[in-house]
């Protein structure tokens, strides 16, 4: 049985030449529960529509016969980023709970990364031990961290990351509660028995939350442990790792964020499942790069779906990017395979668009390149 699903899996594998096909098949596959949970955003997923849309929008404007990339192949997509020397600045964002679109889950999501030289964030909600997400793939070291109810809880997640080989760490910090998943709530959307946030257990109890009364336990109880710049701080003076802020869309907080010294940000509304009708990620950056740029690195992510929107988001002054969505399509078709096939597409299709505008390097991927 097990050979006939592999096969199966290669045999559609095949037939997808694009994420968008991946796409398409992962949703004939995912059952309605976990469709609603990984296809999902915020309310009338306004932003999850334009995050999409405003890259349609920009236009790319190539520069003809100044390209020399075919004759050194492989080399032009290099990048350093935080202290590692990466093939390509395309890298697997945080998304939690992936054993509901595969068994392997997680190890399944780090071996395709791996395949691929490309970059893993680990959520603090995976559904995989850790350490053995970690063993799994060289290229899973970045750690998603969600501040937990108390300090000490946080700093044990801390530690727990630290201990199994993370050397980075993603501070979330656009979604202090669930966003209003209207799809989730009508297919009345649960994790099934056997799936859950494996590296939470344990940690030290927190005191219970005392709700004021007429609270709504629901915002309230979650609202008082959203992090805020003082915890920033703290966590910058209890680990030696480079932190990295997701979820900001203002130029003022990217702002503050480089004043504190952090590692990087990312610019991010969250695939769209937090704040609904939140500007699409590429929208914003332009303005926040005016802000920030050569202080500290620029990711994005939301909407990267082809090789020409890698290039829009670095011409518009992005470090590197990250995929939430197409990956969990490229697991839910065929695993570790179809993670790394997604992958190597979205590689592949990156680097025809560098050639077609004329970049040899990564530098030369500048704002003139795109029309908007
Ligand atoms: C996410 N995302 C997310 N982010 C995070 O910091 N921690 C998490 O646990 C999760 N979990 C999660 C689950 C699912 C199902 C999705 C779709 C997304 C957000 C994710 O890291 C990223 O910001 C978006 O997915 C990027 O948008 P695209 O590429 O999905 O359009
Ligand atoms: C989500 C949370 C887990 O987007 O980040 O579902």
């Amino acid at each position: 049985m097990e050979d006939a699903g592999l096969r199966c899996g290669g045999l559609e594998m095949a037939r997808c030449v694009s994420l968008a096909d991946y796409e398409a098949l992962a949703c004939s596959r995912l059952d309605a529960n976990a469709l609603a949970y990984f296809e999902g955003g915020a309310a009338d997923e306004l932003t999850l529509r334009w995050n999409r849309e405003a890259f349609d929008r920009l236009c790319l404007l190539p520069r003809v016969l100044a390209s020399r990339a075919l004759r050194e192949p492989g080399t032009a997509t290099r990048c350093r980023l935080f202290g590692r020397e990466l093939a390509h600045p395309i890298i697997v964002a945080p998304v939690a709970y992936q054993c509901l679109a595969h068994p392997e889950g997680e190890r399944a999501v780090a071996m395709g990364a791996g395949a691929q030289d490309a970059m893993m964030v680990l959520s603090s909600l995976s559904s995989t031990d850790m350490a053995e997400a970690a063993e799994a793939g060289p290229t899973c070291r970045w750690f998603q961290l969600y501040v937990q109810p108390s300090r000490a809880a946080t700093a044990a997640l801390v530690a727990r990351a630290e201990r199994a080989g993370y050397d980075l760490l993603m501070l979330t910090v656009d979604a202090p509660v669930n966003g209003i998943r209207d799809r989730e709530a009508k297919a009345g959307f649960r994790l099934p028995p056997g799936i859950g946030a494996v590296n939470l257990a344990g940690l030290p109890q927190s005191p219970p939350i005392a709700l004021p009364e007429g609270a709504s336990a629901v915002l309230d109880g979650y609202m008082s442990f959203a992090p805020t710049w003082e915890d920033v701080a703290w966590l910058q003076s209890i680990t030696r790792l480079p932190i990295v802020l997701k979820g900001i869309v203002s130029p003022d907080d990217a702002a503050r964020a480089a004043d504190l010294g952090v590692a990087g940000i990312v610019v991010s509304n969250h695939g769209g499942r937090t704040l609904d009708t939140v500007p699409a990620s590429i929208s914003i950056l332009p303005d926040v790069v005016a802000r920030v740029a050569g202080r500290l690195p620029i990711l994005i992510d939301g909407g990267i779906r082809r090789g020409t929107d890698v290039l829009k988001a670095l011409a518009l002054g992005a470090d590197a990017v990250l995929v939430g969505r197409p990956v969990v399509h490229g697991l839910t078709v065929a695993g570790a395979l179809g993670v790394s096939h997604v992958l190597r597409l979205l590689r592949d299709e990156f680097e025809v668009a560098m050639a077609l505008t004329g970049c040899d390097t990564l530098d030369q991927i500048v704002p003139r390149l795109v029309l908007g």
